[in-house]
């Protein structure tokens, strides 16, 4: 039986993790299945809960930035630059472990993934819990990430000890996934806190080119799994506004829904606004491929174009949740 909470009621979600259990918990990106990091059978079942391929490690929460020295054995300069700036916020640092850190959270990597978020109720859960908490996005193995309690209920009734409804998330996708571990920093996953927000404090910071590629060697194992997809069939149209619209309203038909950029109606179809600007469409992205689904949408055209910031962000989910199925509307052949 899995209980439905409030923050209200945060000591019981506490613990619970301190003896083992999981709990579903608001952060800012999206919400995180949560269980004490240093326990292996704890962490064993967010796996099993999510439905998660064992070789796919888990992001470690903190409440304090001191405690990223207790996880890591070494602290790059970059990487304290980094903390200083971003911590609590909606980035992830990957660092070498310390001997704390067991092989079932990394599976099996000698680098472990650490972000201490900044949603107060998150804050206090870790707090209150006395662990660390490994959590991935609480969504079943490649839907999109949970930013409702209701999107989360759907995918976890049953399978978790406590759900806590916090709200929808603020930022809407997950955090911005850094290796810190080696000489370069590098990117492996585009978030909020964007790669000109990054270069800022570490000039010579890199993007994995595994982030808009389809790739099977990837650094990040999550980055070969098929991801954020919903039920629907999703392709991306690119090109001139003129060009998009004539592309969508030809392939318009029953069961057919367009994502919809800046707005603009299709006839009878199913529309969803994504919003005016990256930052609205990144907010909504998950929650709106959902939308879909539960509208009985089987197909789906989402308009696009290429701003950069955190555009790379929705870009990498939405590419990814399509398959890589895109369309240049300016060059059909
Ligand atoms: O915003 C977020 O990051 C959310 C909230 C709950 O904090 N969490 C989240 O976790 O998105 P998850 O498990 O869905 O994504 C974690 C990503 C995966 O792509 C995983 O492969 C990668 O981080 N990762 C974790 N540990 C790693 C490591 N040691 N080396 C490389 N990549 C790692
Ligand atoms: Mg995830």
């Amino acid at each position: 039986m899995t209980k439905i909470i409030t923050a209200e009621n945060i000591d019981e979600a506490a613990k619970c993790i301190a003896d083992g259990g999981t709990v579903v918990f608001p952060t800012e990106t999206v919400y995180g299945l949560g269980a004490d990091a240093l326990d292996d059978d704890a962490v064993l079942k967010i796996f099993t809960a999510k439905g998660r391929p064992a070789d796919n490690p888990l992001i470690v929460h903190i409440a304090h930035r001191d405690d990223v020295y207790k996880l890591a054995s070494e602290v790059s300069e970059d990487a304290k630059k980094l903390m200083d700036k971003f911590f609590p916020g909606p980035l992830t640092l990957i660092m070498k472990k310390s001997d704390i850190v067991g092989g079932k959270v990394t599976a099996g990597l000698d680098t472990v993934a650490i972000r201490m978020p900044s949603n107060p109720i998150a804050n206090e859960l870790i707090d209150k819990s006395g662990c660390f908490i490994a959590a991935p996005s609480a969504n079943l193995s490649g839907s999109p990430s949970p930013t409702v309690a209701r999107h989360v209920i759907d995918d976890m009734d049953g399978r978790v000890d406590y759900i806590i409804d916090g709200g929808s998330s603020q930022v809407g996708l997950e955090s911005t996934v850094v290796d810190v571990s080696g000489d370069v920093p590098e990117i492996l996953r585009p978030g909020k806190i964007t790669y000109e927000d990054l270069k800022e404090v570490v000039p010579n910071i890199l993007i994995n080119k595994g982030i808009l590629a389809e790739t099977d060697k990837p650094k990040s194992p999550g980055m070969k799994y098929k991801h954020y997809a919903p039920k629907a069939d999703v392709t991306v149209v690119m090109g001139s506004k003129v060009n998009v619209r004539k592309y969508i309203e030809s392939h318009i038909a029953d069961g057919v829904g367009v994502l919809t950029y800046k707005g603009g109606s299709y006839g009878d179809a199913f529309v969803i606004n994504a919003g005016d600007n990256m930052e609205e469409y990144a907010n909504g992205l998950f929650y709106n491929l959902r939308l879909f689904d539960e509208n009985g949408v089987h197909t789906v055209y989402a308009e696009f174009s290429d701003e950069g910031g955190i555009g790379l962000a929705v870009k990498n989910r939405l590419f990814k949740s399509a398959g890589h199925k895109t369309v240049d509307a300016d060059n059909l052949i």
